[in-house]
């Protein structure tokens, strides 16, 4: 399974692809509006210059044609940009214009398989099933992406890629690793936790100390042999 980083955030994403781990990066509107003063198209390039992979940038508008009219935008930036489009009718229709010119979409707000289904059908690179909001509403979104990994997988036309989308701590992430999603776009914070262990930090803390020690021992030696 892929990591991509959930953000707009440019420090995050430069920190994380220093990892080797990045194969991807989703915004959206939200996302956008948390970078104070940041120019939509700039970020989305300097995006680009970061991470090779797909970088989903959202349209905001409610119908198709304006969709289509901001995804043909967007796929000028860069050729790994993605339209990001939501989940409607609407969405359904520029998805099926877009691919037609050759523009790469993922659609989001996913919240069942029906909807994934036919996000597939229209053409879609990528579904986006949110897992933390649909648990937020007591519903186990990790059912929802094991529920779509198994319908694309008795369809062999199909090649939508599952996106688990909304992670809300790292074991949403290995959760997703097991229900076959294809990516999990994980929030920097998440991504930081993910990687730690109390073990970890114990474990260096007494090699440090024991080598350290063994240095202090072997010193006195040195300059005794010295002599
Ligand atoms: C996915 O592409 C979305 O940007 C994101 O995962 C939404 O997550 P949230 O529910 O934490 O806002």
């Amino acid at each position: 399974m892929k990591i991509f980083l959930d953000t707009a955030n440019l420090r995050d994403i430069e920190e994380a692809a220093s990892w080797g781990v990045l194969s991807g990066v989703t915004t959206n509107p939200s996302l956008m509006a948390r970078e104070e003063g940041a120019d939509f198209e700039v970020t989305i390039r300097r995006i680009t210059e970061l991470v090779d992979g797909p970088i989903s940038a959202e349209t905001v508008s409610e119908d198709a044609d304006g969709m289509v009219r901001e995804g043909l935008e967007y796929a000028q930036w860069h050729p790994n940009v993605i339209v990001k489009v939501p989940s409607t009718t609407e969405g359904l229709k520029a998805v099926h214009r877009l691919k037609k010119e050759g523009i790469r979409c993922n659609v989001t707000l996913c919240f069942n398989a029906n909807q994934a289904l036919l996000a597939a059908r229209a053409g879609a690179f990528i579904i986006s099933p949110f897992v933390g909001r649909l648990d937020d509403i007591s519903e186990p979104g990790m059912d929802v992406i094991a529920d779509i990994v198994e319908v694309f997988a008795n369809d062999p036309e199909i090649e939508t890629l599952v996106l688990a989308a909304s992670i809300r701590h790292p074991r949403h992430i290995i959760e997703a690793a097991h229900a076959g999603a294809d990516i999990a776009t994980v929030p920097f914070k998440v991504l930081e936790q993910s990687m730690k262990h109390p073990l970890t930090d114990k474990g260096i803390a007494s090699f440090l100390a024991d080598w350290r020690q063994r240095e202090a021992q072997i010193e006195p030696i040195a300059s005794t042999g010295s002599d």
